[in-house]
């Protein structure tokens, strides 16, 4: 069992802690032991009457998902003499919420007081708010060891980001910084490492000699869902490619680290993204940008994005976005990465695909051997392969087939992956100082370039693949 920890949430009433951060939570504790105490804060003393509730609903029903497993109910059997209780009993007995005001210092120092064990402050705040409650931090008497959680996303440009770095870095030391990106822990995510480094015939194609292009998609079926307040001024830029994608990314082109742990994995990921940049460098070419129109997607019908609650249309916020970049390294010499995300599309799609380079035809074989990929499913896990082989009837022509291998589910949602870490005191999932000021730098020329109206925002209806004339291999390719 691990040393004790508060997870003090801030913005407890939000939708982030219901949705994402108890069942993560819930996850986590059905298959580790952890001593883990949680309190909620916020400025919404509503929430107080029903939050033992809440808590209590979230850890039966990701109960009910991820059954305890065996070796963690043996391991309590034997801890049973001393206490009856589950772990998960034991947080419902004692999580409470209280309502302050953490841009508050006195505030703050009382919920640092009410907290036992390590404290780990968890931001479920805009970035804004984070902001405030920084600067109030920092005129507070800090637990030695406490942990700060902070959520995407981080800052609001670059330099927001790198003002928030170096306040953050004045209250604690960097290795007790999490800063949150819950792509990392998705175990299909994860697995691209063990996919590229364990296997003989997929190691040495991992290149430019072999793969001629990598696109990463993630499309959604989900419109706004209630989110304008955050959304509008987002976009699916920020939203998604400027956080997730650019970390996917890294994960399938860094060079192996010498060992997956804080220190290897993460410099290594920083070091394709301090390589990464727009494919020519000029904006308006390798981006481009869209917004969903009315629509219908399996059974429900969505207004337009422009028409729904909250959203200012004047804003011209994208729901969908794609980006062309390279990485300017000898492994990845002139790849292009195309980086997709939106919402509100036909189908869900998470993939990660990498186009190999064509093969030449075979004289006295039939037919020219077609595009082959190499498809990694980040939704399923699931990996496909075609292969191309002289046919079955006919052994003088070419046909395609498909390798298909399929993955098991992780047992932790991501969000339990992610607070594994935060509540071990390992930082190696989450998103290191000079990576999130990064990321922003790289998308840093297309926000501009969208927020100066030189690129056009496009129209997609709702529950189709996107604009029609949004065709070929991606922007400033074609
Ligand atoms: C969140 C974005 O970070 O990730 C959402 O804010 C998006 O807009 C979500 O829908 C996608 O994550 P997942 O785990 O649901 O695929």
């Amino acid at each position: 069992m691990s040393a004790p920890v508060t997870l003090l949430i801030l913005g407890a009433g939000g939708d982030l802690t219901k949705r994402l951060l108890l069942p993560g939570l819930a996850s986590l504790l059905a298959h580790h032991d952890h001593d883990v105490t949680v309190i909620g804060a916020g400025l919404d003393d509503t929430v107080r009457d029903g939050w033992t509730d809440l808590v209590a609903e979230a850890m039966h029903h990701a109960a009910d998902e991820h059954p305890v497993d065996e070796r963690r109910s043996d391991a309590e059997e034997t801890d049973s003499v001393a206490d009856e209780s589950t772990p998960t009993e034991r947080l419902i007995a004692s999580t409470r919420y209280i309502t302050a005001d953490a841009t508050d210092p006195d505030a703050l120092t009382e919920l640092l007081a009410a907290c036992t064990g390590t404290p780990v402050i968890y931001f479920a705040l805009p970035p804004a708010v984070t902001a405030k409650v920084c600067a109030a931090l920092q005129k507070v008497d800090v637990p030695e060891g406490t942990r700060l959680a902070l959520e995407k996303p981080f800052g609001v440009d670059e330099e927001s980001a790198r003002a928030l770095n170096e306040r953050i870095a004045a209250i604690v030391p960097e290795k007790q910084v999490f800063r949150i990106d819950h792509f990392l822990g998705k175990s299909t995510v994860l697995n691209i490492l063990g996919l590229r480094l364990a296997n003989r015939i997929l190691e040495p194609v991992w290149d430019a000699g072999s793969i001629e292009r990598v696109e990463i998609v993630f499309d959604e079926t989900l419109g706004l869902e209630g989110r304008a307040g955050y959304y509008d001024s987002s976009g699916a830029l920020v939203d998604m490619i400027q956080s997730h994608v650019l970390e996917v990314l890294a994960i399938i082109a860094m060079e192996p680290p010498p060992r997956v742990d804080e220190v290897e994995l993460r410099d290594n990921v920083a070091q394709v993204l301090r390589n990464t940049e727009l494919w020519s460098g000029d904006p308006v070419a390798d981006a481009r940008r869209a917004r969903y129109t009315a629509g219908t997607i399996g059974d429900r019908t969505l207004p337009s994005y422009a028409e729904e609650k909250g959203v200012d249309p004047s804003r011209k916020t994208e729901t969908l976005a794609e980006v062309t970049v390279r990485v300017k390294t000898r492994r990845w010499h002139d790849v292009p990465f195309v980086l997709r995300s939106g919402k509100a599309l036909g189908a869900k799609r998470s993939q990660a695909r990498l186009v190999l380079r064509p093969v030449s035809p075979i004289p006295g074989i039939e037919g020219t051997p077609r595009e082959q990929t190499i498809v990694l499913d980040l939704m399923t896990g699931d990996v496909q392969m075609q292969l191309t082989m002289n046919g079955g009837g006919d052994p003088f022509r070419l046909e395609q087939s498909e390798l298909v291998a399929h993955q098991d589910s992780g047992d932790l949602l991501p969000y339990g992956e992610v607070l594994r870490g935060i509540l071990d005191g390992d930082p190696m999932l989450s998103i290191r100082a000079d990576v999130a000021e990064r990321c922003w730098h790289i998308v840093q020329p297309v926000i501009d370039a969208w927020r100066r109206d030189d690129t056009p925002l496009d129209e997609y209806e709702a529950g189709s693949d996107g604009p029609s004339g949004w065709r070929g291999d991606g922007p400033g390719l074609s």
